[in-house]
């Protein structure tokens, strides 16, 4: 963007929006006089069994919500304006990506680091910003951005979470209300790491999966205790550490995470 007040901020997000996504449009609305935010539901991010056709999408609510956050242009571009035809240059991050989430979900971050170059540089933000919620994707952005020289300054954003401790996300709403009392699970068990206020990082996810198996509609992917730079898991904590899992409710996979010191 040529003649528009600097700095301008840029929020990246798939729409659908709740307050985790406003806190990031209300935290960069108050750092930059020019404010974008992007709704695009990425293809390339999901993998061929997950839920990218049933994604929830409610563009007339995300654009009141928007307005109300005096947002200054959203850029909500189609499928084909993003991935034409001839398409054909995907971005890889490495190591970074390839753990937790990344076994879980191959290709995951390829579309996420794809999708997100394209967006900076087609808005060309000062800034951009991403919730702290998503941990690793904050490391592949960063990652991303520092390799290929984005230039932009990649802020994070804190976790907004329900009254109940879960994390907020899109894919709360698939949640039945017996799955939703059971989906809290994910940030006792965060909780019970940080009171356990041991550093044996495998003592940590061991009482974590057992306060898990404990709830029938709970499947772990993965409990996790690792640095928070590399993301290698640890077996004794002795810097931050990012305690993150993923559980899959019934059919309906959630991810959280917690920082220890
Ligand atoms: P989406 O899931 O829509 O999330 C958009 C942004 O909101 C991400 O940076 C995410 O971490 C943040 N967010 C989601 N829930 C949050 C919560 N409870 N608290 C704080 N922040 C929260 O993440 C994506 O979209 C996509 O991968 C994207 C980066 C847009 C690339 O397609």
């Amino acid at each position: 963007m040529g003649r528009v007040a600097r700095p301008v901020g840029l929020v990246p997000t798939m729409g659908a929006l709740h307050e985790g996504h406003m806190s990031l449009v209300h935290l960069a609305r108050s750092e930059n006089p020019t404010l974008v935010v992007s709704l695009f539901v990425n293809p390339a991010q999901f993998g061929p069994q997950e839920d990218f056709q049933s994604y929830p999408r409610d563009t007339e609510s995300d654009l009141s919500q928007l307005e109300s956050a005096d947002v200054d242009l959203v850029f909500a571009p189609s499928t084909k304006e993003m991935y034409p035809d001839q398409f054909d240059t995907y971005v890889d991050v490495g190591r970074i990506a390839d753990r937790l989430e990344g076994e879980f979900r191959p290709g995951h971050f390829r579309g996420v680091a794809t999708v997100v170059c394209k967006l900076l540089a087609i808005v060309r933000p000062d800034k951009a910003y991403f919730g702290q919620k998503d941990a690793q994707q904050c490391l592949v952005v960063k990652r991303l951005n520092a390799d290929l020289d984005l230039g932009a300054e990649i802020v994070v954003g804190p976790t907004v979470r329900e009254a109940d401790g879960l994390a907020l996300s899109s894919r709360n709403r698939y949640l039945g209300p017996e799955e939703r009392a059971a989906a809290t699970v994910l940030y006792r068990s965060l909780c019970l790491a940080r009171d356990l206020g041991t550093s044996d990082a495998e003592k940590i996810r061991r009482r974590m999966r057992a306060l898990i198996e404990r709830q029938p509609l709970a499947q772990i992917d993965y409990v996790s205790v690792a640095d928070a730079a590399t993301l290698e898991e640890l077996h004794n904590i002795d810097g931050p550490a990012l305690v993150s899992l993923a559980v899959r409710i019934g059919t309906t996979r959630l991810i959280d995470n917690m920082v220890l010191q």
